[in-house]
């Protein structure tokens, strides 16, 4: 039996600069707390917590903290601007690891929204992300999450539209978007903001799925990327399946496997990707 883990699997540059951040921080004198959770892995975030970084989750909890000796970490997803100004009118230290990528997302719906543009954004309008983007859109936004909604879309202005998508979003779903969205003759100045670390992941989760037997999708279960990763290798590989630590390894799986393929979403540390290769060689 073979067992091939995609070269993409794991943390993409944005989450281990946000990782590696905090756990720095955690080092210093000052109390560390970050604006959610850093990223959806319980064992990062337990780890992080005996080392004393906390997590506050809303204006209110960051409130009741003392900024002379608090530092507030934003997490790679961003966070809408008038959070930033909230906290950091509050005198906290900011430290931000917006991802670059996320960032240039908002200084582009920022900048076209002050132009006076409409602001389309494709993805889950639940999702921290979106929600940050909205945040830096000053005139009006809408959000689109899947085909039917981009069937019944209904531009709220007459004026040009920019649109982007959320960084982890399928490619082909917004393939089909942009096409049903250009179809119905809008002005729109489409910019695929999906990253590069996410399509590379998606493509080769796809390409090693349809080759294999059993194919293992690693991640946090709150993790929309590792879900979005799920639902490709589904398409292509009857056997998958989506586990969250070493203990959901016990899998019925079919007798005769050649091939099994293992990827991660981007949150998933390198040791448990390395501990499920071993369980599956052993
Ligand atoms: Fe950044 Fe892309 Fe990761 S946007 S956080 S490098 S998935």
């Amino acid at each position: 039996m073979e067992v091939i883990t995609a070269r993409s699997a794991g943390f993409c540059f944005g989450v281990r600069r946000a990782v590696d951040t905090v756990y720095e921080l955690s080092e210093g004198n000052k109390k560390i707390y970050t604006f959610g959770p850093i990223i959806h892995n319980e064992t990062v975030v337990n780890d992080l917590s005996e080392r004393g970084v906390g997590i506050v989750d809303s204006l209110d909890e960051i409130r009741g903290l003392d900024p002379a000796d608090t530092v507030i970490v934003i997490r790679s997803h961003g966070v809408s601007e008038e959070i930033y100004d909230a906290v950091s009118g509050m005198g906290f230290e900011i430290v931000d690891t917006t991802c670059p990528f996320v960032k240039r997302i908002h200084e582009a719906v920022r900048n076209a929204s002050e132009d006076g543009q409409e602001i389309l954004i494709l993805g889950s309008p639940d999702h921290p992300e979106v929600q940050g983007i909205m945040g830096w859109c000053h005139g009006p936004v809408q959000i689109i999450e899947n085909v039917e909604s981009a069937r019944s879309y209904k531009p709220l202005t007459g004026r040009p539209i920019t649109l982007v998508s959320q960084t982890t979003f399928n490619h082909k779903k917004f393939e089909d978007i942009v096409e049903i969205l250009i179809s119905g003759e809008y002005n729109v100045n489409v910019m695929n903001t999906i990253c590069n670390a996410t399509l590379t992941r998606q493509n080769e989760a796809e390409e090693l799925a349809s080759r294999a037997d059993v194919m293992i999708v690693i991640g946090g279960k709150h993790s929309s990327n590792t879900r979005k990763l799920y639902d490709i290798c589904a398409a292509r590989c009857e056997h998958t399946y989506f586990i969250e630590t070493l203990d959901d390894l016990n899998l019925e799986v079919p007798k005769s496997v050649r091939l099994v393929g293992i990827t991660a979403g981007a949150s998933t540390p390198q040791n448990l990707i390395e501990e499920v290769q071993k369980e599956w060689k052993n």
